[in-house]
């Protein structure tokens, strides 16, 4: 098979499709290479929708069924991979403004009648169960695209602020969660493991004790604020959570930032100029994208983001809250009543309807969260904060932390995290500690605010969520 584009000189022979679709004056003669959306047959004349990926948009190619181009065009069908030469001409037809005629076509990659993606439109759930085939589709095309700019602003925030950017371990033994939902990373023999048939002897395993995939990278996220000041992380996290909802996924990626010399109300301002920022750079850099997304899955949606990019994010206790929920009338599958979890019809509720925007829920009951967090002086609750979104719930969880060596301490005998298997992070405690705070944004549930996109599984590449890492 005939392969030009692999020459040297890797963009020589393939301007991108969104390049030409914006072009000012035709180039002349190009080729272009791609996957065919659509094929349409005229008298002595087919048009082919190709797609390369690097917009919405697809260049309608033109090709004279008698001419030279013409002889390719049976094995051209929904799917096929191909390379179209010719010029690039003001289309005469409505919803173009240019067209390539070809004077040459390559099939690169055929297709049969078996390929899934024959109708124009399929739904999601389809399309989950063809995750290998689904980027080539509007949605998950558009959908990714995002992905990979927001990816890149996330880094331009933290770089453009001076923070430095950490890579925290994948394979770590401290459960920083104390959740008890790490994934375990392991050598030994399941059905011969060392020990004495009632325990296993970990000792014996590959990193000499227990280990998993890391559910946080905040604590050594820490270790490294305590000598660079600001720094932030960007990765994958994992959590063996059997909660089979569109908002949990058991491998997602995480965003946390962390600040020496901080208090709360400073994380808060934090992580509310990283929010605005994050919509700011979608509005101004993915307008095609949000503009399909308004149209086929959330109507509202560029509007809303705008509104949220415009406006100052408010701020309630945890106390404030559920006096608010316990007001509002309202019949909750689970009843509020203070000390308990705020589940996610709380959420949705304060911001959706108390609120109406974002919302950070501060000072929560010390028993509802993470040892780390810094125990506030009335002795019951912690400096803790949520943000909370309409229609997503929970999209950021931070806090300031514990700085104080005995109160830490104290704190992880009462949350059943014993202070000897965690000397290391408890060191920074004893020399130099200082005030400090971050939080995690979980990228997902924040690509679920901008797009739309109701389940966390369709904005991520290959979901893994209980009983799914095939593909
Ligand atoms: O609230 P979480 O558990 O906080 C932490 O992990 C802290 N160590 C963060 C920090 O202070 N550095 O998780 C933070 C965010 C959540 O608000 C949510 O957006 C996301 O991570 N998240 C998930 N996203 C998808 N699937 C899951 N199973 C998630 N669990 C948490
Ligand atoms: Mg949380």
């Amino acid at each position: 098979m005939e392969n030009r584009s692999c020459s040297a000189g890797w963009r020589q022979s393939r301007p991108r499709i969104r390049a030409l679709l914006a072009a000012e004056q035709s180039p002349g003669h190009v080729a272009v290479e791609g996957w065919v959306r659509t094929v349409r047959h005229g008298k002595g004349v087919a048009f082919l929708a190709v797609n390369d990926g690097s917009c919405l948009a697809s260049l309608q190619i033109v090709v004279d069924t008698a001419g030279p181009a013409g002889r390719a065009l049976e094995r051209v069908g929904t799917g096929a991979c191909v390379r179209a030469a010719g010029r690039l001409i003001v289309s005469p037809g409505s919803g173009q403004r240019w067209e390539l005629v070809a004077d040459e076509l390559v099939v690169l990659g055929p297709v049969d009648a078996a390929y899934p993606l024959q109708k124009k439109r399929h739904g999601p759930e389809f399309l989950r169960e063809i995750a290998h085939l689904r980027p080539r589709t509007n949605l998950f095309g558009a959908v990714f695209r995002v992905r990979s700019k927001l990816a890149f602003a996330v880094h331009r925030f933290f770089q453009e602020r001076g923070f430095l950017y950490v890579h925290t371990p994948i394979i770590t033994a401290n459960d920083c969660e104390g959740a008890g939902e790490m994934f375990r990373v392991t050598t030994l023999d399941p059905l011969r493991p060392p020990g004495d048939g009632t325990q296993i002897a970990w000792r014996d395993d590959f990193f000499g004790e227990k280990t998993g995939l890391t559910v946080s990278g905040q604590l050594e996220g820490e270790l490294f604020a305590m000598a660079f000041a600001d720094i932030y992380t960007f990765g994958p996290t994992f959590r063996a959570e059997n909660s089979n909802t569109s908002r949990h996924a058991a491998e997602f990626w995480m965003i946390e930032p962390e600040m020496a010399f901080a208090d709360l109300a400073a994380d808060c301002a934090l992580a509310e100029e990283f929010f605005r920022f994050l919509i700011q750079a979608v509005l101004a850099e993915c307008p095609e994208e949000l503009g399909f997304f308004e149209q086929h899955v959330a109507p509202g949606l560029i509007a809303r983001l705008e509104a949220v990019a415009a406006a100052a994010f408010a701020r309630m206790s945890y106390t404030e809250a559920v006096g608010a929920l316990q007001r509002s009338g309202r019949e909750f599958s689970f009843p509020v009543q203070w000390g308990g979890d705020l589940q996610s019809e709380h959420e949705r509720f304060l911001s959706e309807q108390v609120v109406g925007g974002p919302l950070f829920v501060t000072d929560y009951p010390a028993e509802l969260k993470a040892f780390y967090m810094r125990l506030n002086d009335d002795g019951r609750t912690v400096a803790a904060m949520d943000l909370l979104v309409p229609r997503v719930g929970e999209i950021i969880g931070g806090s300031q932390r514990e700085e104080r060596l005995e109160v830490l301490e104290r704190r992880m005998r009462a949350c059943g995290v014993d202070p000897a298997g965690l000397d290391w992070y408890l060191d920074t405690r004893r020399w130099g500690s200082c005030p400090h705070a971050g939080f995690g944004l979980g990228f997902e549930r924040f690509l679920m605010y901008v797009t739309g996109v109701e389940n966390i599984r369709d904005v991520i590449p290959f979901p893994r969520t209980p009983g799914n890492a095939r593909f």
